[in-house]
């Protein structure tokens, strides 16, 4: 489900409207639905409650102290990928004793804080890893809990920038070397062989790569059960959402003409697809969604600064940037594009490049795309930008972070204060 609709004529987030809030609080502005938030992790949890199972939520995809937050409160684990995440889950009121550390790069400050703070596991991805984290932790005296990333092999059907489950992608350990290196990891002696872990990639629209990967990985499981005695089993995130036609059925005008839709990978068909295979390994089952739980609960909205038309093309030129969202620049990525002001049902479209005033010509954010007709001045929302969104925006071309709002009801909190110029240039010199 998601919160977006539009209601008397304008859209909204919950019972917000947005535009209100673009007025309020100016544009680009990232908003999210709680909500839907709560609504994706409870869905996902009950569909698991078969199995003994743990959702760590997958920080790098929206990491907002007040989201992380909200899935603390409700009793999820984070997969982080850096010292900073784990930082951020414990100020936003995370247990680090439910955390799991991926990442092939870790640095001994990483893994000292990791180690210190007591987290669940360090998913290690290479055997250079596995005997660093084992010199460190004898450093510190204690014993490290560790899983091994296994690499499946398994082709996941999705953009090859996010892609990870191949032999060609630099994540995990091989397939076929794997069991050695537990071997040669569990004989070490400041570590404990704790599970195995996968992520065969990002943006999955069929549970069919999960299937292989999973029926793939079952008898080296069972193995590593019975010979080391490991806890659980990680199958990673992935989980992919709509993006196309994503604002709810039911909405009148141009969203219900399309006719295209994109078909969703449900949660429900999803688990009942994984839950019979994972049943009887009879271990834990980690899961590590990021877009699943905020990509649908978010929107960035962004304002028409000018029309211009060119010889071939119009364009719609607006006040955000590939710098506030890089998804369509870096992997093509389409997001939905809605009028705040609800278009009528006979309303006139126009085909248009909406773009954005960064110097590349990578900034756009649709090409040659239909549209409901738009005025300067009027508000748009990028659709189900919750995730990958702000976390991936930067200050190129000197232009300030957006704020992030989150929505509860009737309720709009500023989450993130918009960046000041101050704030930009905080910690640069001028020598002399
Ligand atoms: N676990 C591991 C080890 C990961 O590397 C990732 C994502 C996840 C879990 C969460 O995957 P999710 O459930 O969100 O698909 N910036 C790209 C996506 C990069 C994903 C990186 N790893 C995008 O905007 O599409």
């Amino acid at each position: 489900m998601h919160s977006f609709h539009y209601q008397d004529g304008s859209l909204h987030c919950e019972g917000v409207d947005l535009q209100s809030l673009a007025d309020q609080h100016g544009t680009p502005l990232y908003v999210y639905s709680q909500a839907t938030i709560l609504d994706h992790f409870r869905r996902l949890d009950s569909a698991m409650s078969e199995l003994d199972h743990l959702i760590c939520y997958a920080t790098k995809a929206n990491s907002n102290l007040a989201v992380l937050n909200l899935l603390a409160k409700e009793g999820a684990g984070f997969d982080i990928v850096s010292g900073g995440e784990l930082q951020r889950v414990e100020r936003a009121g995370g247990d680090p004793g439910k955390c799991t550390f991926a990442g092939v790069g870790k640095t001994r400050a990483e893994i000292e804080l990791a180690l210190r703070k007591g987290i669940y596991c360090f998913n290690a991805e290479s055997e250079a890893e596995v005997a660093f984290i084992d010199q460190v932790a004898g450093e510190l005296g204690v014993k490290a809990p560790v899983a091994l990333r296994v690499n499946p092999n398994v082709d996941a059907h999705t953009h090859k920038y996010i892609s990870t489950g191949k032999s060609e992608n630099k994540f995990g350990i091989d397939f076929e070397t794997i069991r050695e290196a537990y071997a040669r990891a569990a004989a070490l002696p400041n570590v404990t062989v704790r599970g195995l872990q996968m992520h065969i990639g990002s943006q999955l629209t069929s549970s069919g790569p999960f299937i292989e990967a999973v029926e793939k990985v079952a008898p080296l499981v069972a193995h590593l059960k019975e010979t080391y005695g490991i806890e659980f089993f990680s199958i990673g995130g992935g989980i992919g959402i709509v993006y196309q036609d994503s604002l709810a059925s039911g909405n009148t005008g141009w969203w219900d003409a399309k006719e295209d839709a994109e078909k969703p990978l449900t949660i429900e068909e999803y688990a009942a697809r994984l839950v019979p295979l994972l049943k009887p390994l009879g271990l834990r089952i980690l899961l590590e969604p990021g877009r699943y739980m905020v990509g649908n609960a978010g929107v960035m909205l962004t304002r028409v600064l000018y029309e211009k038309k060119g010889s071939v093309k119009t364009f719609k030129i607006v006040d955000a940037g590939m710098n506030d969202l890089i998804r369509p620049a870096l992997y093509q990525g389409h997001h939905d594009i809605a009028p705040l002001r609800e278009p009528g049902a006979d309303g006139a479209t126009e085909m248009v490049d909406v773009v954005g005033p960064v110097c590349e010509s990578g900034d756009f954010f649709a090409q040659n795309r239909e549209i409901p007709a738009t005025a300067e001045g009027d508000c748009l929302a990028l659709l189900s930008s919750g995730a990958y969104g702000f976390v991936m925006a930067s200050n190129y071309n000197s232009r300030a972070l957006p704020a992030e709002i989150l929505v509860d009801g009737e309720k709009a909190h500023v989450i993130r204060k918009r960046q000041t110029f101050e704030d930009l240039i905080a910690g640069e010199e001028i020598p002399g």
